[in-house]
Order: structure tokens, then sequence, then C-alpha cells
């Protein structure tokens, strides 16, 4: 099944090098939320795609009503994470496919055609950046720890929200090498995966944001939690907190 996805996804990443280079027409889900028509020709295309080729599942996708689709035998789609940077040409932007067997994490796919990075695993047997074996960095140190983020786009419109990112940024700052906010979780979780940054936390992520990410980063060794140190879970937790395992304990604390 793997090998097909990553056929499939390569094809819809052709989609997405084509509207990055265009002319874009924006329209805004809320207030900071913008969607494209290549978020929806995309994720048209996946879903079409997978619902023909892979009848055992169905798919959950960020710009489809989900109401009636049931968490179970699913693949859940990110047509194009980080839209901010993909409208503003900052490449740092992918689409994020993670699969699901019985709730449980199976395959996750992250490619980002801009850089031409593809980030793939299959539980149990490890995780790859364009076919080299990938691991977590082996940094204990918090203070050596390059961390990474995101702001919510309820920043915008809930002080609480607001306010909360305000005071985790004031409280680990200080206390790690640095913080970056580059605006694509799924590709943050493949660069814990991949041993650039140490940890990474966010809040009110949807299942799509990181269904592909947490297992990318769980085969490359790293731990993932929900904010008071237990185990994640997809569609539940507001907060996702995710490391290389080693700083785990000090993210946890000084958040
Ligand atoms: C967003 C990105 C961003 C994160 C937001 C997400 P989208 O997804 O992952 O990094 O901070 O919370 O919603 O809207 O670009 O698919
Ligand atoms: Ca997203
Ligand atoms: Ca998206």
């Amino acid at each position: 099944m793997k090998n097909r996805l990553i056929e499939i996804i390569k094809e819809a990443g052709e989609i997405l090098k084509e509207g990055y280079y265009s002319n874009k027409d924006v329209t805004f889900k809320a207030k900071k939320d913008l969607v494209t028509k290549y978020d929806v020709g995309i994720e048209n295309f996946l879903k079409n795609k997978f619902l023909e080729e892979f009848i055992d599942y169905n798919v959950i996708a960020e710009e489809s009503d989900n109401s009636n689709i049931e968490f179970n035998n699913s693949i859940i789609v990110d047509p194009i994470d980080g839209t901010t940077n993909f409208v503003n040409q900052v490449p740092h932007t992918c689409i994020s496919v993670g699969v699901y067997k019985d709730k449980k994490p199976y395959i996750g796919i992250v490619y980002n055609p801009i850089l031409d990075e593809l980030y793939e695993a299959e539980i149990g047997k490890g995780a790859f950046l364009n076919g080299e074996k990938i691991q977590v960095s082996n940094e204990n140190d918090f203070q050596k720890a390059l961390i990474s983020t995101g702001f919510p786009y309820t920043s915008g419109t809930c002080e609480d929200d607001l306010n909360d990112v305000m005071i985790k940024l004031k409280n680990i700052l200080p206390k790690c090498q640095d913080i970056r906010r580059l605006g694509s979780a799924a590709l943050d979780l493949c660069y814990v995966a991949r041993g650039t940054y140490e940890g990474y936390y966010e809040m009110n992520l949807k299942a799509w944001d990181v269904s592909a990410g947490i297992i990318i980063l769980h085969e490359a060794g790293g731990k993932i939690s929900n904010l008071d140190g237990s185990k994640y879970k997809l569609f539940e937790h507001k907060y996702i907190v995710a490391t290389n395992g080693y700083i785990h304990d000090s993210l946890v604390s000084n958040l």
C-alpha cells in the first residue's frame, strides 16, 4: 500500500508545485485560516484515487464534510499543510497523509514537492527521508534544544489562546537554544524525526495536521504526548508535545 500511496502523493505534488508558482485566489475560512482552489483540487484528486484503490478505507480530509465518516480504517489527509506558506511562496509546505487501521497508526507520508523531500514510515519499519533512514537527535540538554512551535488560528479571536501562546513562549524561550515557527505542523514533526529540532509543541491542531507526522516521528525514535506527558490521542487532545525523547520531560515541565 505504501508504495502506491507514494506514487499518488507524488502526482498530487505536481498540482501543489504548479499552484505554488501561480497566482492563487485566496478565500478565508476564518479570520486567519485561508484556503485556495489548490487545497480543494489536491484533496479531490487524492480522495478519488484513495477511495478507488483502497476500498477497505474511508477518507477523512480537511476541506471535506467529515461528519458522517467514522474514524476506523481511515486515510487522514491534509492536502496542503502550511497553506499560508504556500500562498506566500515560503517553501515549507507539504501534503500529509496518515493511514490508520482499526484506529491504529499504520503508514505516514509527508511530501514537500517544492524542496522535493518525501518523508515516509510504516509501523515497525523505521522512518525515511528520500529513501534514507532518519532518526531523532540525541541531544539531552534542554538548554541546547532547538524547539519548534506554531500559533493557532484562534490567536486572532480567542484571548485565552493568545495568552497561552505568549505564556508558553515566555516559559521556554530563556531555557532552550531557540524557538522556530515555520508554519507546517506536519513538517515540524518530520524535522524532529530527522534530528533538526529536538522538540515541538502546539495547540488546537486537527487530526490531519499530525496524522502522518506522528507516525514518522514515532518510527524515527521520538516521543509524542499530551501537555501533561500522557499518551497523545488523535481527535482528542488540545496540545501535542513531540520530541526526540531525551528532552521530553524537560519540555513538558517547562511548558
Ligand atoms: C496549519 C499549519 C500551521 C499550524 C496551524 C495549522 P494548514 O495547517 O500546520 O503550522 O500552526 O495550526 O492549522 O491550515 O496550513 O493546513
Ligand atoms: Ca494543516
Ligand atoms: Ca491544510
